[in-house]
């Protein structure tokens, strides 16, 4: 089960990723938010990292303006490793050196077609571990400081 959220800024890009995904045969969690009123992206990037560090999700998906803040406010959830991805590169990469555990889209930055091949890059993506299990270590000896 995948968790998706977004504040207003990342509203229409939601809905479109989350076709994408049904396309897909994947199943999503929306937390939010439903329609273009103002929110906060904090509020919904804590449902969805919950989500994802309790086990009911096994990744997740946050899409805000930028993407910024809310992958700022979701990497305060211990567990959660939060990638804001722009290109397809970022996208693999940060699944194969950082596991990271929620993909974050910037809704005013890219278009949606793009959105589409960052998501499916990243899904698709394995996480190697190997030397970068040591850092993801170090990650969470951060997280207990
Ligand atoms: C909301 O206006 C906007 O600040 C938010 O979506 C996001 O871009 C913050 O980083």
């Amino acid at each position: 089960m995948l968790a998706i959220g977004s504040d207003h800024g990342g509203f229409e890009l939601k809905t479109h990723v989350i076709r994408h995904l049904k396309e897909k045969g994947i199943e999503v969690r929306d937390f939010g938010c439903y329609d273009e009123a103002s929110v906060d992206y904090p509020d919904i990037a804590e449902q969805v990292g919950n989500a994802v560090v309790s086990g009911a999700c096994d990744r997740g998906i946050l899409i805000c303006g930028t993407g910024i803040g809310i992958s700022i406010a979701a990497n305060k959830i211990k567990g959660i490793r939060a990638a804001v991805c722009g290109d397809v590169y970022s996208a693999k990469m940060t699944k194969m050196h950082n596991d990271a555990n929620i993909l974050c889209l910037g809704g005013r930055v890219i278009g949606r077609e793009l959105a589409f091949m960052i998501v499916d890059t990243w899904l698709e993506t394995e996480y190697m571990g190997g030397r970068h299990a040591a850092r993801l270590e170090k990650i969470k000896a951060l997280e207990l400081k």
